[in-house]
């Protein structure tokens, strides 16, 4: 890991977590990537892959004749992707321990450099996006999607939903991340200089199932960081959690996910 602390679990305890991200945004994100035409036999960079759940969906749609670079800074994300990806049988992908910040990969080389839920957890985004900007070749794509942690909530709405997203938010700005950053990843994105920008907006909702248990999950995830941090104590993370399960168990609530920016811009042909 680089100095700037994740605020969420690693390795094999993250990936069950992030498997349900996939499960939750990938639907939309592949509705992102069709809208990049087609892209069979071309070269994706993931930046802050995780346990690969993207890279491998990418892997199969740039098909065979495509490739995947997936690149993240803890060790042992990077693991748990090659683990699931060889027990897959997935050939296309490799992967790297690298920052963002300077992944190390070859510049001008991919067709498309994408990254989600990466840019919310970094100080910096605009370095990141920078250095995405330069992996690409001209004519390539610039594919960015980020939540703002201010919208997920539930219908009708209940007080401790909200608080555990004020938790999470909290947990994120106690260590100089931006879990707002949907609000302004237009902008962040237009900066680097990507040409035919396009953005969406998208918000996935559940009544049921093991999808809306995902704002529980992250904020059993942020509660060590969360008490280390004295943001919270064990009974007001305890109450809350009571509150939470009840509403996910219950039907009549539509429990809703962080709605998340999708935005996508050209790097503009050498002159
Ligand atoms: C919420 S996960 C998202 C994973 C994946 N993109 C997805 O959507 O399923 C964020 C990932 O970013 C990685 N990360 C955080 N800061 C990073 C940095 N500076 N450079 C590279 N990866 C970083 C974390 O280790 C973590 O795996």
């Amino acid at each position: 890991m680089n100095p700037e602390e994740y605020v969420l679990a690693t390795g094999q305890e993250g990936a069950d977590r992030l498997l349900i991200v996939q499960r939750v945004h990938g639907e939309d994100t592949a509705d992102l990537f069709h809208r990049l035409g087609d892209l069979k036999g071309k070269r994706v960079a993931d930046l802050g892959c995780g346990v690969g759940a993207i890279s491998r969906w990418i892997a199969s749609y740039v098909g065979e004749s495509g490739s995947v670079w997936g690149i993240d800074v803890s060790e042992a994300q990077i693991e748990q992707a090659k683990q699931l990806t060889e027990q897959q049988g997935i050939k296309n992908i490799q992967y790297s321990v690298a920052s963002a910040y300077k992944t190390g990969l070859p510049r001008e080389a991919f067709d498309v450099a994408y990254c989600r839920f990466l840019l919310m957890h970094v100080r910096e985004p605009e370095r990141v996006l920078a250095e995405m900007y330069s992996l690409i070749k001209p004519g390539g794509w610039l594919v960015v999607e980020d939540g703002d942690f201010t919208t997920p909530s539930c219908l009708p709405p209940v007080r401790e939903v909200d608080q555990v997203m004020e938790l999470y938010r909290l947990a994120g700005a106690s260590q100089g991340a931006d879990f707002e950053i949907g609000k302004r990843l237009h902008r962040l994105a237009l900066e680097t200089g990507v040409e035919e920008t396009q953005a969406r907006l998208v918000q996935p909702a559940y009544l049921r199932g093991i999808e809306k248990r995902l704002p529980i999950w992250s904020l059993q995830e942020a509660t060590p960081y969360l008490l280390k941090n004295s943001l919270a104590t064990q009974a007001e993370i305890d109450h809350i959690q009571s509150v939470v399960e009840r509403v996910i168990q219950d039907e009549t609530y539509l429990m809703t996910m962080a709605r998340m920016t999708q935005v996508w811009g050209k790097k503009p042909q050498k002159a």
